[in-house]
Parts: C-alpha cells; structure tokens; sequence
C-alpha cells in the first residue's frame, strides 16, 4: 500500500471513532491556559487562529491533524523539538521550544491548537 492509501484507510477507519473522541477531549481543553501559554511563548507572532502569518494559522494546523490518531502527540514533538522550519518568507529558523515541560500544559496547548 503506499503511504497516501494507507493514510486514506485510516482516515476511514478512524473518523467515526476519532470523532468521538476529539469531542470528548476538547471539552476538557482548559483555553485559557492554552492561550496565556500561547502568548508568553509570543507563538503568535507567528500564528494566528485564522490567517496564516510567518507560519500557517492554528485553523490550518488543526485541519492538517484532523482525523490523524497521534495528533496531539505529533503537535507536542514540533513544540518542543526545536526542528528546523521554513518561514513564509523562505527563510529558515530552529521553531520555537514551548518553555514548560508540563506534561499536562503541553497536552492542553496541543488540543487547543487542534480545537481550532
Ligand atoms: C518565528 C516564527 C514562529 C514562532 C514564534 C512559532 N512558530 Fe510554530 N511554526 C512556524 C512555521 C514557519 C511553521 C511551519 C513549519 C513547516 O510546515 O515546516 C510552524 C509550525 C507549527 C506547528 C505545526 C507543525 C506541523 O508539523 O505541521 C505547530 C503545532 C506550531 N508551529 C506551534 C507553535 C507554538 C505552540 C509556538 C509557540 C511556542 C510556535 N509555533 C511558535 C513558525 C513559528
């Protein structure tokens, strides 16, 4: 199977289940945390709920995860791996490290991002 039929599949598999359980898990999102963690850490300047900036916007980001099981744990390792990124402007920069190791922040910041 090649990787874009096999997403596919899961896709398929996993929506009526992962919907269940999205549903429930951002109803445990504490947004207010999420956004003062959000902004201390100045990720706005780079992203914004709706419009893309430097980098894609919240909505863009959660669209892309949506349906994907290890979402929110895919949304932690960028957060916190320091990985290489290309901004809109074709420079490149280490991304942003969250400054918390809060495995609970951490969570709550990703299922913010992917409530969007
Ligand atoms: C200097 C600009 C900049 C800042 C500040 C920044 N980001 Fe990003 N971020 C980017 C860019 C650019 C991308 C797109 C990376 C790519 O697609 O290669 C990105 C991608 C992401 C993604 C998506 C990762 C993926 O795999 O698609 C998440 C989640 C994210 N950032 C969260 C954050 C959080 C949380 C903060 C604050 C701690 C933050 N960013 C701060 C520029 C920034």
């Amino acid at each position: 199977m090649t990787p874009s039929h096999l997403s596919r599949t899961l896709m398929i598999v996993f929506a009526s289940a992962g919907l269940a359980v999205s549903g429930a898990s951002f109803a445990q999102v504490d947004e207010d945390a999420a956004k003062l963690l959000f902004k201390q850490n100045e990720c706005g300047k780079c992203h914004n709920p709706e419009k893309n900036k430097k980098g894609p916007s919240l909505k863009k980001i959660s669209k892309e995860y949506k349906g994907k099981v290890d979402a929110e744990k895919k949304i932690i390792e960028h957060m916190t791996a320091g990985k290489k990124v290309k901004l809109d402007d074709g420079t490149e920069e280490d991304h942003k490290v969250v400054d918390t190791k809060d495995p609970k922040a951490l969570s709550n910041m990703s299922k913010w991002i992917l409530s969007h």
